[in-house]
């Protein structure tokens, strides 16, 4: 992953990520509640520097097979440096929204601007148990909104591609998805322009 924290981006809403870069402005505006498929009520929110422990945690919590599909390799702790770089983002060109239930991290979702480019790639990860009553949707239209506000035209994506959630997720987005295919993986890439739902399928 390219690690572009602390980059000033002129085209940013004024409060978002500017100022100081050691200490970007938290943006308070991307907190929501949002409800899943299930009816459950859940908080999406910015990730937070102090965020470390709980993300860790996070981790813990997942599956071999979910960490495989989000990371490509088997990876069952964080190592410092990652929790690091996972939770300072500069809410600009990095940018990390979790969903929590009761004050507990169940999903991550982050884009990471491709330096130099209008376009950002993306990843999601649901812990195991609150998998398939729409959180990542729900993640993605956030993250989309997030970064259109901050100069963000594209997405990109990379999945497996036996990884039929994640596609699902993508394809039924109202994003025009284009893919490729290599070997066993599926590059993604869509404009964002627009609210979700707005493309036709
Ligand atoms: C991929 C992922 C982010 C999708 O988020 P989600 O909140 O589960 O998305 P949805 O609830 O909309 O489910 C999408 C589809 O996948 C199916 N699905 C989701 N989780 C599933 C699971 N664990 N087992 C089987 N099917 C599953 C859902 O049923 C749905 O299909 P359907 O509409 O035909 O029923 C999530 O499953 C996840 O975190 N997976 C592991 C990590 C990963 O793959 N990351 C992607 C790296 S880019």
């Amino acid at each position: 992953m390219h690690d572009t924290d602390g980059a000033p981006d002129r085209s940013l809403p004024d409060g978002v990520g500017g100022g100081d870069a050691r200490a970007p402005v938290y943006p308070d505006a991307l907190v929501c509640e949002v409800e899943t498929a299930t009816g459950a009520s859940l908080r999406i929110r910015p990730i937070r520097t102090t965020d470390g422990p709980a993300l860790t945690e996070f981790h813990r919590s997942l599956s071999d097979r979910s960490v495989y599909r989000r990371f490509f390799f088997v990876h069952p702790a964080l190592s410092d440096v990652e929790v690091e770089h996972f939770t300072h983002v500069d809410y600009a060109e990095r940018l990390a929204l979790v969903a929590e239930d009761e004050g507990r991290i169940v999903a991550v979702a982050r884009y990471e601007r491709t330096p130099g480019t209008s376009d950002a790639e993306v990843a999601f990860v649901v812990t195991d148990a609150y998998q398939g009553v729409g959180i990542g949707p729900l993640l993605l239209a956030q993250l989309a909104t997030a970064a259109r506000d901050r100069g963000i035209t594209t997405f990109t994506a990379e999945t497996l591609a036996e990884n039929t959630a994640m596609l699902a997720v993508f394809r039924r987005s109202g994003f025009p998805v284009a893919t490729t295919t290599e070997f066993d993986t599926v590059c993604l890439r869509f404009p964002i322009d627009g609210a979700v739902g707005e493309h036709p399928g």
